[in-house]
């Protein structure tokens, strides 16, 4: 997963590709490097390096030219390195290329191209594009990129330069790319942080596209024939991907919640019936439901999975992607969904392929606009969470259960009063949500005390149990202590044998009916000698005998209580995090989108 901006105009590019570079980390940042193309002399000028853009910013020599091509690498194929950094050229070094995705028979094509006298310096599969584009070549730069890619097989974004080329060449297929239009002046990236101090008119190349790009031109051709492509105008103001005076992105997209809920919401309940076609689920007699995600994402569909089945009284699977892939069968007559924050989780969509294999229809619940899983779904419901920047998911995670919500509520077996009731409660949740957040004081303190400890245990039941796995994961992710989310009723099979007074356990008490066997359940842990704090509603009076510490969320409907756990937890995670002086929005050996398998 890689981040990608490229600048052809009448401005020096260098500037412009470091600081738009700085943009996209969060898209990965073990390397990164630059190119840009002077004439005269008619040469490539690059610069790369395993270091932050910052770093790069300060290292990199004044490159003179007005056309370049920017970089910052996920290291998928070869460590991170210098070498193994983009942009990569041909032999002759005419020829610079950057690439997001996965070239899956690159060691056959490095072969060839070695055979044929060509020198690689690099592992990556990457390198085998400006190789493969020079072979090509015959002075038609965009002639020799539809060649080179007719050799390649797998995944890419990428732009190539040339020197003494006036233009960039891209090509697109199941990695994000955009072109950014300007006055005089063009951008490619992969994604609209990256250019949104510039533009914030966009084109999404779609699969197979391959765009020329001069300064004054845009030419979109597939399969040979020149396309037309809609320009979308983006609403995200550079500010929504800055961090808005927060410490980290994390923070402020914690806090955004509010306003996420209601700018999802907003975006359905205002229509009378649900955009998407699951009355399917009546008329076209789908008996089951199937949703696939990864990640947090997955435990948005596992919270789903209660919300469906009470409202829906249908049964609902919830599957791994990535291992639904290899082994999932669908049964007949199942409507399926899939959740992924980025769109471009490669494990999601690829259980998205074998979906439609086997002939179901998909659903994609999506935060980007544009996405490949936007693509290839049938169709899709975006969630309006603004672009989720630190790696870590936490509004998009809220938007996608309010999408869950609607969607169940649209087709609830429930009775209207019911309804009513819950439609008033979803739309109190945005200060439900901000209650939680002007209390992030006391969670502050109780992120003191439990930064202190390495193994901790999240327990829940019923439609928290999910909400468990979740805190965990946020947790682990971001502080970098062992946490494990479990059923509270089966902490008892096993686990107890790791409870005692280095082992802090947080427990999620909902005033459902598994208040009572929850109060057990934390007498059991409190036996053990384990530390315990507990997530509990307002006015729970006997909770506070029980536990060492109580973290109070508000009182919500039970089926709400998911969205007003989660908010507590993220920033339990956040500050203990932060306690803990871990980097928060860029943890160790995360990307904030997984392209890869
Ligand atoms: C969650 O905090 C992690 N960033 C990760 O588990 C993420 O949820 C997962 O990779 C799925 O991403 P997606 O929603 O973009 O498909």
């Amino acid at each position: 997963m890689c981040g990608i901006v490229d600048y052809i105009g009448d401005k020096q590019a260098q500037p412009i590709l470091l600081s738009s570079l700085s943009r996209l980390e969060y898209r990965g940042y073990d390397s990164c490097g630059i190119a840009v193309s002077s004439s005269p002399p008619r040469r490539i000028e690059a610069y790369k390096d395993a270091v932050r853009v910052e770093a790069l910013a300060k290292m990199v020599p004044q490159l003179g030219g007005t056309a370049g091509i920017g970089h910052t690498r996920w290291a998928t194929c070869g460590e991170p390195s210098q070498v193994n950094a983009h942009p990569h050229c041909d032999c002759a070094g005419n020829i610079a290329v950057v690439h997001n995705g996965v070239i899956n028979n690159f060691q056959r094509l490095r072969q060839q191209l070695t055979s044929e006298g060509h020198n690689f310096v690099s592992e990556t599969d990457t390198e085998v594009i400006p190789h493969l584009i020079e072979k090509y070549y015959d002075g038609n730069l965009e002639k020799a990129v539809e060649a080179a890619l007719r050799d390649v097989e797998g995944s890419y974004a990428i732009v190539v330069l040339m020197a003494g080329e006036p233009k960039l060449v891209a090509a697109k297929k199941d990695s994000p790319l955009i072109i950014g239009i300007g006055d005089r002046e063009n951008f490619i990236a992969s994604d609209v942080p990256a250019i949104l101090d510039y533009t914030n008119r966009v084109i999404y190349l779609e699969e197979g596209d391959i765009g020329v790009v001069t300064k004054d031109n845009i030419k979109i051709k597939r399969d040979g024939t020149e396309v037309s492509r809609k320009e979308h105008k983006i609403l995200w103001s550079i500010e929504e991907a800055q961090k808005g005076g927060y410490e980290h992105f994390m923070l402020k997209e914690i806090h955004e919640q509010p306003k996420v809920i209601r700018d999802t919401l907003g975006e359905y309940t205002s229509s009378a019936e649900p955009v998407v076609d699951l009355a399917r689920i009546r008329d076209e007699g789908i008996e089951s439901m199937l949703i696939l995600a990864c990640g947090t994402s997955y435990y948005a569909a596992l919270v789903g999975k209660y919300i469906v089945e009470e409202l829906l009284r249908i049964p609902v699977r919830v599957e791994i992607a990535s291992e639904f892939s290899y082994y999932g069968q669908t049964l007949a007559r199942t409507g399926a969904i899939v959740i992924t924050q980025s769109g471009e989780t490669a494990d999601t969509l690829k259980a998205v392929k074998r979906l439609k294999e086997v002939g179901c229809r998909v659903v994609a619940i999506t935060n980007v606009v544009g996405s490949s899983a936007s693509r290839i779904a049938d169709q899709t419901i975006y969630t309006r969470a603004g672009p989720e920047i630190s790696v870590a998911a936490t509004k998009s995670f809220t938007a996608q259960l309010m999408v869950l919500y609607w969607l169940a509520m649209g087709y609830s077996k429930a009775d209207a009063r019911r309804l009513a009731t819950m439609l008033l409660g979803l739309r109190q949740l945005p200060s439900k949500v901000q209650q939680v957040l002007d209390n992030e004081a006391i969670i502050l303190e109780h992120a003191k005390y439990l930064s202190k400890y390495e193994n901790v245990f999240f327990i829940g039941r019923g439609i928290n149990f999910p909400v468990a796995l979740e805190g965990a994961l946020k947790l682990k992710e971001i502080s970098y202590i062992h946490a494990e989310g479990y059923a509270a009723g089966e902490l008892k099979h096993g686990p107890f044998a790791l409870l005692g007074e280095n082992t802090p356990v947080i427990a999620i008490v909902a005033q459902d009916n598994t208040y009572e066997v929850m109060l057990t359940n934390i007498k059991e842990v409190k036996a053990r000698k384990s530390p315990l704090i507990a997530l509990a509603e307002e006015g729970d009076e006997a909770i506070g005998e029980l536990a060492d510490f109580v973290i109070t969320v508000p009182r919500v409907d039970a089926l709400f209580s998911p969205v007003v756990n989660t908010v507590a937890l993220q920033l339990l995670a956040y500050y203990t995090a932060k306690e803990r002086g871990c980097p928060i929005d860029f943890p160790r050996n995360l990307a904030k989108s997984v392209t890869v398998e």
